[in-house]
């Protein structure tokens, strides 16, 4: 059992009132992070898992959204960019003072880690109390998303920001992030961070990072959440990620509603229009999977990933879509990959050590074991769960893993930062409740 390590990591992570994802590399505390370590701690320590949400929920704009990251300390600078460049009172009178956050949102998984947290300790003291008090702030972040990112009212959320999807350097970015021209000056001076604490080929290169950068900017000009952004920004993204965990949400919402006998028309009426949307728009017939689509470019983005597979976790998939995605899995499996590379190894933009770009990544996992399982695919559920608890046995508690199985067999440690919050909490989920 690794669950003993993992607890132990997560305790080197807690702050006093939520986890760091890992010391120096990010030392806030960031948005779906937060979700998957409140997962852990509920296993052992459930007054932990109410302290993570209600911390993370201190940083909730005005507007509903969760932002990425709460900077709940602002002497902390081993990180970029920092409160002091997102800059969010500035611009936005709904952006907390106390504390400060970041501008954009992440993937929405409060809704179905509420519903788990009641499942995995529902005698807590306090615990109905708590998700009964979290419902309402759960659902403003929903009605966020369904207000300022869906301007075509199409039930499929928009991101202009790649790091909003989570899988911010997924090769996915590429084309609208090769689209920008940053005139030579225009951006202010900066330093990035992560190079120092991550080894450099692990991680985004500079000229992604200047992109980001950019974006970051150009939606500060405009609030962070002004109408303007989406007709001005060259990054608008509908991503399968996004809308599939925020489906899966939704659902967990629907539950809850009814459970504590509230009104849920709301979020049916949001999830009908989300699921007819995504498997009409974000169905990718010509690759097989589901894939996002370009607002800017008007395309399909056509690269095969993680995200896409996430509508197994959100019970999208038809039976036929299940079985081409079946199909793929078992296809990485002959070819020597661990379930799941974050990205296709077909691919010519395949590349098994670089962040997003094809490691595996536990809280991935996670959600597809879940998914497959849902999905009467109890063999390769259990593929997936296994694969992660064999490499995080292998190589520690780290950010993320090499894919391919024989070079992995190679290396003594995993990928990105180690001592890894979400690696620890997915792994005690995984391992105390099968
Ligand atoms: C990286 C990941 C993002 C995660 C953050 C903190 O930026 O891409 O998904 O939330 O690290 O772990």
């Amino acid at each position: 059992m690794l669950t003993d390590s993992a607890k132990q990591v997560l305790e080197a992570n807690w702050q006093g009132a939520y986890s760091i994802p890992r010391h120096k590399l990010y030392p806030f505390q960031w948005n779906w992070d937060a979700g998957f370590a409140a997962l852990g701690w509920a296993h052992f320590h459930p007054e932990r898992a109410i302290a993570e949400l209600k911390s993370l929920f201190t940083g909730q704009w005005k507007n509903g959204m969760i932002p990425h990251i709460i900077f709940h300390r602002e002497d902390q600078t081993s990180y970029f960019p920092n409160h002091d460049f997102w800059r969010v009172t500035e611009v936005n009178a709904g952006a907390p003072k106390q504390p400060l956050t970041s501008g954009i949102s992440q993937p929405p998984v409060h809704g179905f880690i509420a519903e788990l947290l009641l499942e995995i300790c529902p005698e807590h003291p306090g615990m109905v109390d708590f998700i009964r008090w979290l419902y309402p702030k759960i659902l403003a972040s929903h009605r966020f998303f369904y207000h300022y990112r869906d301007p075509n009212k199409e039930g499929l959320l928009v991101s202009y920001h790649p790091w909003e999807t989570g899988r911010d350097n997924s090769p996915l970015w590429d084309g609208a992030l090769q689209e920008i021209h940053i005139p030579a000056g225009s951006l202010p001076a900066y330093q990035r961070k992560d190079t120092q604490h991550a080894d450099s080929s692990e991680r985004p290169r500079d000229h992604d990072y200047d992109r980001y950068v950019y974006l970051l900017l150009l939606a500060q000009q405009y609030g962070y959440d002004g109408a303007e952004i989406m007709s001005e920004s060259p990054f608008l993204l509908q991503d399968t990620g996004m809308n599939a965990i925020l489906v899966r949400s939704n659902e967990a919402m629907i539950r809850l509603g009814k459970r504590f006998q509230l009104d849920t028309a709301e979020v049916e009426e949001w999830q009908q229009q989300s699921i007819r949307s995504f498997n009409t728009k974000l169905w990718n017939a010509a690759l097989g999977c589901y894939s996002p689509y370009d607002i800017a470019q008007q395309a399909m983005v056509n690269h095969h990933e993680i995200g896409g597979l996430m509508s197994l976790f959100a019970g999208l998939s038809t039976t036929a879509r299940t079985q081409t995605q079946v199909d793929y899995l078992n296809k990485l499996i002959a070819e020597g990959y661990y379930l799941c590379p974050s990205f296709n190894p077909a691919d010519a933009l395949f590349d098994s050590k670089r962040y997003w770009r094809g490691p595996i990544w536990p809280q991935m996992n996670w959600m597809l074991a879940r998914g497959l399982q849902a999905n009467g695919q109890a063999a390769l559920a259990q593929q997936v769960r296994d694969d992660l608890l064999s490499l995080v046995g292998q190589l520690g508690f780290h950010e993320y893993f090499e894919a391919n199985k024989s070079a992995a067999q190679q290396l003594t440690r995993g990928y990105g930062g180690d001592k890894f919050s979400w690696t620890a909490a997915t792994v005690i989920d995984l391992e105390m409740r099968t």
